[in-house]
Formats: C-alpha cells, structure tokens, sequence
C-alpha cells in the first residue's frame, strides 16, 4: 500500500494555472500604469473580460495581494494598492537588513560557477530592452551572489521583498540612466565579490539599494 498516495511529488514544476495567468496579466497592467492605483478591481467586470469563472479572478487578486500589488479590504473589495513612498523606504531597509547578511556570508564560500553566472546574468542584462524580463534577471543577478549564503530562509525571504518590490522598481527601470547606473553598481559588487572582499561588496550593495529606494521615492513625486 503507498501510504504517500495522493501526495505531489517533489520536484515536478507547478504547472501555471489559470490564477497564475490572471495575476500575470494584472501585475503587467498594474506596471505599466494602464491600471492606476486606487482602481477598483471587481471580481465579476474582471470574470467577464478574462473569460474564467470568478473562483480563479480570486486567487489571482489574493495572490498579488501576497505580493502587494492590491489592497483587499473587507467591504469595499480589491483595488489597485497606492505607491506609498513609506513603504518604499520599508521594503528597501529590510531588504538592505537581508540582503547584506547574505551577502556578507556568502562572499567567502562563492565558487568559479557561481562568479561565472553572475557574470552572464549581468551580460544578459547589459543587452536586455524588455522591463519585465530585466527587473527578473535583476532579481537573478541578486539572488547568485547570495547563494553560497547556506540559509534558504534567508533566500525565501529575500525574494518575498523583490516581489514586493518589483511593481515600484518597474517604474524606475523605464529610466534608461537608471539603468545603466544600475548595472554600473552590479558590476562593483560582482568585482568586490570575485575579490572576496565581502565588506567591499557589502557597501558596493548597500549603495545599490539606497540610489534605487532614492529613485522611486523621486518618482512618486511626479
Ligand atoms: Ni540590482
């Protein structure tokens, strides 16, 4: 008898589901600015335009509420969340808290692969035109060089805080001067850290971070 019978095996890759496709096609009108903060998204105008029962319009708008993109309020329903310049500084202090332990601890256990895709990832993002895909390599950029940090908590947590992060970064990242800051800041970590100067690399990140959460405030402002 297999006692494990009806568990998902470990491994497979989580097919999309239709929530998935809903959240996707949001979270790119919601970037883009084609949907504004504060607008109302009702389950059943949004069941209609999708064409989907309303059961996955839901998970959809639950799961981007996980990633802070909307607001679910108990009687006035889901909407657009606003672009909050406190919780901008919020999520870039707490990611500068995780991002730099992680760094700091897996400076000195990066091995040649893990430098050598670093060093693709930000190739590919120096020829990237695409928003959505550069603020992805972004997060993967970030995400190989703390790798050899050996706490997957700590990694879990640190890509919760991208996401969160990613609906503000999007509006930055239409900045090409941003852009190419950015990666200017990239590559000084990537030199840092193929150096093993953790320290080094550490300030490298912390300025990173500061220069992006000091743009978005900026652009909030407009
Ligand atoms: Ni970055």
């Amino acid at each position: 008898m297999d006692r494990f019978a009806g568990i998902a095996a470990i491994g497979v890759p989580k097919p999309e589901t239709m929530a998935d496709r809903v959240a996707n096609v949001l979270r790119e009108a919601i970037a883009k600015g084609t949907l504004r903060p504060g607008t109302v998204l009702r389950q059943d105008e949004l069941a209609a335009r999708f064409r989907f029962s309303r059961m996955p319009i839901r998970d959809a708008l639950r799961q981007l509420e996980a990633e802070g993109i909307v607001s679910i309020h108990p009687t006035r329903g889901a909407f657009v969340a606003e672009m909050d310049r406190a919780e901008i500084r919020d999520i870039y202090a707490v990611r500068e808290l995780l991002e730099s332990e992680a760094l700091r601890l897996s400076v000195p256990k990066l091995d040649k692969e893990r430098l050598a895709e670093a060093k693709s990832i930000l190739e590919r993002l120096d020829l990237e035109a695409d928003i959505g895909r550069w603020g992805a390599l972004n997060r993967a950029f970030h995400l190989s060089l703390y790798g050899a940090c050996g706490n997957n908590r700590l990694l879990a947590l640190i890509e919760a805080q991208h996401k969160t992060a990613d609906r503000y970064v999007r509006v930055i990242l239409s900045n090409l001067d941003y852009r190419a800051r950015s990666q200017a800041e990239h590559r000084e970590m990537l030199d840092r850290c193929a150096a093993g100067d953790a320290k080094g690399a550490v300030t490298s990140l912390r300025k990173h971070l500061r220069d992006a959460s000091r743009a978005l405030v900026r652009s909030t402002m407009k």
